[in-house]
């Protein structure tokens, strides 16, 4: 499913980023909006929609289940739902290519559905630890095997029914308690996840905007099994994940000033603009609207000298996905920027503590990686190859750290780009970087 082959970036030093953007849709709510339109009654008709590898995805795994899908197209969506019940055993394995968040909302999802499958992805996917949830779903009932290592691919068979569960999350994890309330819509009586700290509320809010009621009581969020869902229509901001790289670029960059339009802001998301303004940047919100359910803004930056900071560990949830970005930010910064509490990072789609480190230290920054987190000494980008290791979010890091470079910045294994930010190139010269691609070469 993900895009094989090396995509090598090459990325010229210096430049500045102005101009106005609009980034792709976001990819948790893109997900979910096929999800829930999927299993619903009626016509959900979605726009905004990420037409990036990941969210199709699970567009595909849902028509492979008999689902009638219409684009996308230019963002539009219209789903046929089936209802709750209405989905088919796919003839093969849902392959989900490289991506997380499909593998574990569908793992909750699918359990309950009477049906036998099973979910592949790709080498990458096919390392991350899934025993966080199949563990939890086997609890409730689900018949659900993961391989020897904990692993994809995970086996799906029928079952009788499934139990509501009462679960702390061992970890702050969106994609787990998604995973659970999606199986807790199912399950006889109620479903209740208690999680750590924050984590992105998108499955709560969505679930509601279908019709279905989700109750909250601080940390905790109950829902109970057996309900239904009704078609609506999802307008998906900007994703503030893509937007973040862009938020780093211009604030270290010297003149630039950028505009990134129709942005969510979801609180439960914005621990990149809370870490970027305690180190000094100038971001401003403009514009705060709504956006079927989620809060959404235009942010404009404009570069700022930056410092090093410690940065707070309750943000770490927050921005959970920024720190790639989050750390070109701190080689820019004056001084010493400490990440703790960030040990998930660990498990993303790549070590992104350990490629981030490496990758730093072949461009000249002194970074180095603790059991979970990293210590950055800010001072100047010399520039030369780094290995993004297939991770999506490493390679454009790197690509807006060139822009304080002072030689070209060359990115190994770049594809998987177009899993979140197709068009990332395009989008990024246009707002001033000078960035180039080139199919082929090592590895
Ligand atoms: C996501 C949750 C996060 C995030 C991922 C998308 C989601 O993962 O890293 O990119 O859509 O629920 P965790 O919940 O495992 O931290």
């Amino acid at each position: 499913m993900s895009s094989s082959g090396n995509l090598l970036f090459s990325v010229e030093p210096g430049g500045r980023l102005s101009g106005t953007l609009r980034v792709p849709g976001d990819k948790s709510i893109s997900h979910r909006s096929i999800m829930l339109g999927s299993l619903a009654e009626g016509v959900t008709r979605v726009s905004g929609f990420l037409e990036g590898e990941d969210s199709l995805a699970t567009l595909t795994a849902f028509r492979r289940m008999g689902v009638e899908i219409e684009g996308p197209e230019q963002g539009r969506v219209v789903i046929h739902g089936v209802g709750m019940h209405g989905l088919k055993t796919p003839s093969d394995p849902l392959d989900l290519g490289n991506s997380g968040t499909s593998m574990r909302l569908l793992a909750g999802l699918l359990v309950g559905q009477g049906l036998g499958l099973t979910l592949t992805g790709d080498d990458s996917l096919s390392s991350r630890p899934m025993r966080r949830v199949t563990e939890p779903l086997a609890r409730m009932g689900a018949r659900i095997t993961p391989s020897a290592e904990g692993t994809a691919p995970l086996r799906i068979q029928p079952t009788e029914a499934l139990n509501g569960i009462d679960y702390r999350l061992p970890v702050a994890s969106a994609q787990i308690k998604s995973c659970l309330l999606l199986a807790g819509l199912y399950a006889r009586g109620d479903t209740c996840i208690t999680e750590p700290a924050p984590t992105r509320d998108h499955t709560e809010r969505m679930l509601q905007g279908f019709g279905y009621p989700v109750q909250r009581d601080g940390s905790r969020i109950c829902i109970s099994g057996g309900g239904t869902l009704k078609g609506c229509d999802v307008d998906i901001p900007a994703d503030i994940s893509s937007a973040a790289f862009f938020l780093v670029g211009a604030a270290i960059a010297p003149g630039s000033d950028l505009l990134l339009r129709h942005v969510g802001m979801n609180p439960t998301r914005t621990g990149v603009i809370d870490i970027l303004r305690r180190m000094g940047a100038e971001i401003e919100v403009l514009n705060p609207t709504e956006a079927g359910g989620e809060p959404v803004v235009d942010l404009r930056v404009r570069s700022a000298p930056l410092r090093g900071i410690r940065i707070p560990e309750d943000q770490v949830p927050l921005a959970i996905d920024e720190f790639p970005a989050l750390f070109v930010a701190a080689a820019c910064a004056e001084g010493e920027t400490v990440l703790t509490g960030a040990g998930e990072l660990r498990v993303k789609e790549s070590d992104r503590i350990q490629v981030m480190t490496d990758g730093l230290n072949a461009i000249g920054v002194d970074a180095r990686p603790t059991p979970d987190g990293m210590i950055i000494r800010g001072g100047g980008i010399r520039g030369g190859e780094v290995q993004s290791h297939g991770d999506h979010r490493i390679a454009m890091a790197f690509a807006m750290a060139a822009l304080r470079a002072r030689d070209e910045i060359r990115i190994q294994e770049c594809a998987n780009v177009n899993t979140s930010f197709p068009d990332f190139v395009g989008l990024s010269r246009e707002a001033g970087l000078n960035i180039s691609q080139e199919r082929g070469g090592r590895p």
